[in-house]
């Protein structure tokens, strides 16, 4: 059973941007069943680097987008895409200075809500957005 799943319920309605939603479910996935496996730093440290790169650059590409259209609450959406990046990079250097090479589930729930919250409570109001200006 995958930790999270991506639904319907979690698009934004641009089909960029749900794919690359997917691609960090997938990723948050990935982490969790090579957590549940039980294998080590050197498996689920490349992962949670992996899952943090892609983020930038999901980040990023919400942001040109919406730079690119003048969005109105680019800001905020800024600065909320900065807390969850530091968020992330703050799980990352725990477990990286961590004697133990588990991961808790405590963590894993927190980066599967990080990202849920964000998806349905501050991406969503883009899509209307996005969509009245051809971005589908
Ligand atoms: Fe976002």
């Amino acid at each position: 059973m995958p930790l999270m799943e991506w639904t319907p319920k979690l698009s934004v309605g641009v089909e960029q941007f749900d794919n690359e939603h997917k691609k960090l479910v997938g990723m948050v996935n990935e982490l969790f069943d090579a957590a549940q496996a039980g294998r080590g730093k050197d498996a689920l440290g490349p992962i949670l680097d992996k899952l943090i790169e892609y983020t930038k650059t999901h980040f990023k590409n919400e942001e040109s987008r919406m730079t690119a259209h003048k969005y109105a609450d680019l800001a905020a959406h800024k600065a909320e895409h900065d807390a969850l990046t530091r968020q992330v990079l703050e799980v990352q250097a725990k477990y990286k200075a961590g004697a133990s090479a588990a991961l808790s589930m405590e963590v894993l729930n927190f980066l599967k809500n990080w990202l849920v919250k964000h998806i349905q409570g501050t991406d969503k109001k883009y899509g209307p957005f996005m969509n009245e200006h051809g971005v589908k």
